[in-house]
């Protein structure tokens, strides 16, 4: 996928003419999951997939959008009324709302995209999509938006016309993905830095269950909403909590009569991974590789028993892996189907590879997809 590809679909779609094109990526995460939206910390980074798009101000009040991947066309306009039923297009529509509603105005525009992040894998084409119309409006109209308001806008669009209550990490990752770089994101303080990600001797690879939840968004809330129980049972003893990010096992502990079995183990979880990520920040400055893989392995046991995201395909997949001797593996992103994330040593790649494939279609009757992880750039003006 590439400018020329989208530009083509745009001239045939909107009477010969172009406009300027944008993109921005899907993202992966090395560790920190689910802790965003508990004020905690995440490890982003952006992807070498994404989503590209052309625009162009057409002079009416409208939106004309072509998704050139599903060949489908829909047009809309600005007003909250407006909002479009096509789910694809709820999220441009969203993105024009909330850049509306903090007190800018935007003009229709003609606008044809496509993205080569694979749905349903855990690898946020939603965030993709998102960033690429805030950062392209933000751009063209010269609103002077910043970048972390740009990813706030493509999180409230989450929230107020797709339904779901995601945290930030997925449109930060992917406004402000670097080359090479992962992003260690206090998601309370928005404090972030930089780490440069080359392990040698290593490779960083997703294996896509293609498994995708029908579900997925309303478990995804309630997840939230057993860490919002957990924490107001907490504040009755320490008013000061404010997420589970300001919470410690002890105080977990000693609430423990208030919180339901099934919110306590949520919440178990959600502080023990927000300490895993800055452990595995502490073992990457170090070189220490055996140390991230281990913690890893820790995220996929607290996912799969605690947290319960996981599938039976993607505990399978992370078995393999242990048996393979992966130096680390794990479920990534929301959960309930996707990709499990592997740091695996060069020697051991192939043999990992021919297993997992082999074993996994023995198993479920289909094959797992492989993408080799690419540390890419964020959003940014193509042409
Ligand atoms: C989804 C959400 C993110 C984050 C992850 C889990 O990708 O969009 O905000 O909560 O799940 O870490």
């Amino acid at each position: 996928m590439d400018i020329e590809f989208v530009r083509s679909h745009f001239i045939k779609h909107f009477d010969g003419t172009t406009g300027s094109v944008y993109a921005s990526p899907g993202r992966i995460n090395l560790i920190g999951e689910h802790t965003d939206y508990n004020g905690g910390f995440v490890f982003p980074g952006a992807v070498d997939k994404g989503m590209i798009a052309e625009l162009k101000f057409n002079g009416t009040d409208k939106v004309r959008a072509y998704s050139i991947d599903l060949k489908d066309y829909v047009e809309f306009g600005l007003e909250e009324e407006d909002a479009p039923r096509t789910s694809w297009a709820r999220y441009i529509f969203g993105v024009c709302r909330e850049i509306i509603k903090r007190g800018y105005k935007i003009p229709g525009f003609n606008t044809a995209f496509a993205g080569d992040v694979p749905l349903g894998a855990g690898m946020s084409s939603s965030a993709a999509l998102e960033s690429t119309f805030a950062f392209a409006l933000n751009d063209m109209l010269g609103l002077g938006i910043d970048k972390f308001e740009l990813a706030k806008i493509g999180q409230a669009t989450e929230h107020n016309y797709c339904g779901v209550n995601c945290g930030i990490m997925d449109q930060f990752a992917s406004v402000f993905g670097k080359a090479g770089s992962l992003i260690r994101l206090d998601c309370r303080s928005l404090e972030y830095q930089y780490f440069p990600f080359k392990p040698e001797g290593y490779k960083l690879v997703l294996l896509d269950s293609v498994v995708k939840h029908e579900l997925a968004s309303s478990a995804y809330n309630k997840r939230r909403q057993s860490c919002e129980a957990a924490v107001a049972a907490i504040q009755k003893k320490h008013p000061h909590v404010e997420y589970l990010r300001d919470a410690s096992m002890e105080m977990l502990k000693e609430a423990k009569a208030d919180i339901s079995d099934e919110d306590y183990m949520r919440a178990e979880y959600v502080i023990e991974e927000i300490q895993r990520v800055l452990d595995v920040c502490d073992a990457l400055e170090k070189g220490d590789y055996e140390t991230v893989g281990q913690k890893m392995y820790e995220t996929h046991h607290g996912m799969s028993k605690l947290y319960e995201v996981s599938c039976e395909e993607l505990d399978f997949l992370n078995d393999i892996a242990k048996e393979c001797g992966v130096t680390g593996s794990r479920v990534m992103g929301g959960g309930f189907g996707g990709c499990t994330i592997n740091l695996v040593k060069e020697d051991k790649y192939d043999n990992f590879i021919n297993t997992a494939f082999a074993r996994y279609k023995e198993k479920f009757g289909r094959e797992p997809k492989m993408y080799n992880v690419v540390i890419s750039d964020g959003s940014r003006k193509l042409c």
